[in-house]
């Protein structure tokens, strides 16, 4: 007898559903998508009890005829892809026809949707998967779908829900990335009793970052202007055909500066053609652009947007299409890396005082939205700001954590824009005009914003002496600055012996006397290794023994009693990179290696001339602004915060 069978169309939905809904946040996720594929301008959320009880996603978009309105619900309908070729070039959000059908399987879902060409509107209900009724209704042009009781048919699946906070969090995390995506509509997220997100259009990306985190947060970030070029194969690909040579790939976004330091990825949103994804690949671009400037274990925040021609990325590779393949990664990786450094080196971004104090890698739990989400499920209403959690959908993450840019919990700003508690801001009260007075308002405030601190000011830097013979007190036009004056050292070498290394030409200088150095079974297996890359960095290593070798010659600056610390420090450091090592990382290791050994120590005393001379050659270089282990060099009380400081303003 056969044992296998055709599943029924509910019980295959309902599988289909598990892929697609894993908790409240993914139910949202599926209409809003839709929404902006159907062009809507504005979006609205609405949820309650963390969207376990309800969620209601309306749209102004396109909506739906009276036909579609109930072929929408059939599995694999859709009305973005007809052949197999359209999945080569997606341009919409959704490409399935799967998400309807799935929410419908394990809730109750209402769908209201009106198309313009038709005079009056539709409603179809769901539950459980069975549709229970359709009829015409008067409604306006455009889409509502309300999904209530989620999983009210599964409870298996529903004993897995977390906290009505956690399933905010998640949900405004979701709401906030599509509000980056699309400065240009409107997005809404509220409660019954409070307004989570409200962001009114704006021109741009910097205003909608201003919209949803403040202004405190823009300061901390550096902005990477709009770059493109046309696709190029890596070395190891074929040619490109033609029509690929015309091919494009725009980076822009925003960077955190170098001190912004998280414990996590949680304030990575990369874009690629504005549908966030997790990539292994641009986030190793990510972390290649701040190598040396920010220490190897902690993350940054970023905003970025990479847009590409459709047919140079896959977006069918992954079930809730978060993760992506590009045709050339190598040529993506490559770009994006050197657009981001270029932005941070270009901006040179310094530290101010109370910043620099501020705990580095300190994890932030979300505290803002916990509290405002637990004053909301208490019945208590606080005035509604944009504050924003920040894990991926579908990351595994403390949930909580927030998008906080500083590390220390967000603050109320002040001179933020607020929308007071009970103001109604309601779609139908003139968007427009709203938008407009938003807009006006908006960049009053952002004209308030201070020129962020950079460390263009250095080269006209005046030391006036030094704090406990360890750190330089200096004044120019922009401030008081005072510069750390061993990892400034550090940097300047470490710039110098890299590009001596490019060209060939680092110095080695001969030992009086040869060191000879016990090298471990691990340490001799990875000196057999790089032994030639040691020789170009200009150490010369004999092997007299089985386990010990004698420095004859080491980098210039490198004292006989360093010489063997530094060698033991390269190979371990080595060592600790558990996979295959890059000539170019291997390079930059070396070099941070040896400039620390060489560089100006700590409790030293320097005089004026040596001073002067030390920051006109930290002002000459590449990033003044961290060592190459990513420590900061330079902080600076500007004249404003001084003033401030005194009550002057
Ligand atoms: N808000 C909306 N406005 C207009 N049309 C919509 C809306 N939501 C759904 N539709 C229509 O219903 C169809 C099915 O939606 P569904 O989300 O199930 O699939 P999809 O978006 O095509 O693909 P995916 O499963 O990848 O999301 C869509 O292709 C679209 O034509
Ligand atoms: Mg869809």
């Amino acid at each position: 007898m056969s044992r296998i069978r055709i599943l029924p169309e509910n019980v295959a939905n309902k599988i289909a559903a598990g892929e697609v809904v894993e908790r409240p946040a993914s139910v949202v996720k599926e209409p809003v998508e839709n929404a902006l594929d159907a062009g809507a301008r504005s979006v609205r959320v609405e949820v309650e009890a963390g969207g376990k009880r309800l969620i209601r996603v309306t749209d102004d978009g396109a909506g739906m005829a009276h036909d579609d309105a109930l072929l929408a619900f059939e599995r694999h309908a859709t009305s973005k892809l007809r052949t197999a070729d359209d999945l080569l070039s997606i341009a919409t959000l959704g490409f399935r026809g799967e998400a309807l059908p799935s929410v419908a399987a394990v809730a109750r879902l209402l769908l209201e949707t009106r198309s313009a060409e038709e005079g009056q509107g539709t409603r179809v209900e769901f539950a459980g998967g069975k549709l229970v009724s359709v009829k015409p209704a008067g409604l306006p042009v455009g889409t509502a779908v309300s999904v209530a009781d989620i999983f009210y048919c599964v409870p298996a699946r529903r004993k897995f829900l977390k906290s009505e906070t956690t399933e905010l969090g998640h949900i405004a995390s979701l709401v906030t990335h599509y509000a980056l995506a699309h400065p240009d509509k409107q997005f809404l997220l509220k409660t019954p009793t409070q307004e989570i997100i409200l962001v009114t259009p704006v021109e741009g990306l910097s205003e909608r970052v201003y919209q949803l985190f403040g202004r405190q947060a823009l300061e901390e970030l550096v902005e990477i202007p709009a770059v493109s070029s046309p696709v190029r194969a890596a070395i190891t690909e074929p040619e490109l055909e033609p029509e690929e040579r015309a091919a494009e790939l725009g980076v822009r976004g925003f960077v955190s500066r170098p001190e912004v330091q998280r414990s996590n990825r949680n304030g990575i949103y990369v874009f690629v053609n504005r549908r966030l994804v997790r990539d292994r690949l641009i986030l190793h671009a990510i972390h290649e652009a701040y190598r040396n400037i920010m220490p190897p274990n902690v993350f940054p925040v970023v905003l970025l947007f990479a847009d590409l021609p459709y047919h140079e990325v896959d977006v069918n590779v992954h079930p809730s299409k978060i993760e992506v393949r590009f045709r050339h990664p190598q040529f993506v990786h490559d770009f994006t890396r050197d657009a981001i450094r270029q932005a941070l080196v270009r901006a040179r971004p310094v530290p101010s005082f109370p910043s620099a104090g501020a705990p580095a890698g300190a994890k932030a739990p979300d505290q803002a939205i916990a509290a405002r989400a637990a004053a909301d499920a208490a019945g208590v209403s606080g005035p509604p700001r944009a504050v924003i959690p920040a894990t991926l959908p579908g990351e595994e993450a403390g949930a909580a954590e927030a998008f906080h840019l500083t590390g220390a919990p967000l603050r109320p700003e002040p001179q933020r824009l607020r929308f007071e508690a009970g103001q109604e801001i309601g779609f139908a009260a003139s968007p427009e005009q709203f938008a407009e007075q938003f807009r006006e308002a908006a960049s009053e405030q952002l004209e308030a914003v201070p020129a962020r601190a950079s460390a263009e000011g250095l080269a006209e830097l005046k030391p006036l002496g030094q704090v406990n013979a360890s750190f330089i007190v200096a004044v120019n036009a922009q401030g008081l600055w005072i510069i750390d004056q061993h990892v400034a050292h550090e940097r300047v070498l470490f710039e110098q012996h890299l590009q001596a290394r490019r060209e060939g030409r680092v110095n080695g200088q001969r030992l009086l006397v040869p060191i000879v150095a016990e090298l471990s079974p691990r340490q001799l297996v990875i000196f057999e290794r790089i032994a030639e890359e040691l020789r170009e960095n200009g150490f010369e290593v004999e092997p007299i023994g089985p386990r010990s070798v004698a420095i004859q010659a080491a980098p210039a600056g490198i004292s006989s009693a360093d010489a063997e610390r530094l060698l033991t420090e390269i190979l371990d450091g080595v060592e600790r990179e558990n996979q295959a090592i890059s000539m170019e990382t291997l390079q930059a290791k070396i070099a941070a290696s040896t400039s620390c050994h060489a560089a100006i120590k700590v409790n030293m005393p320097l005089d004026q001339t040596k001073m002067e001379w030390l920051l006109a050659e930290l002002a000459k270089t590449e990033c003044p602004m961290s060592c190459p282990h990513g420590r900061p060099i330079v902080l600076r009380y500007s004249v404003r915060e001084i003033e401030k400081a005194f009550k002057r303003t």
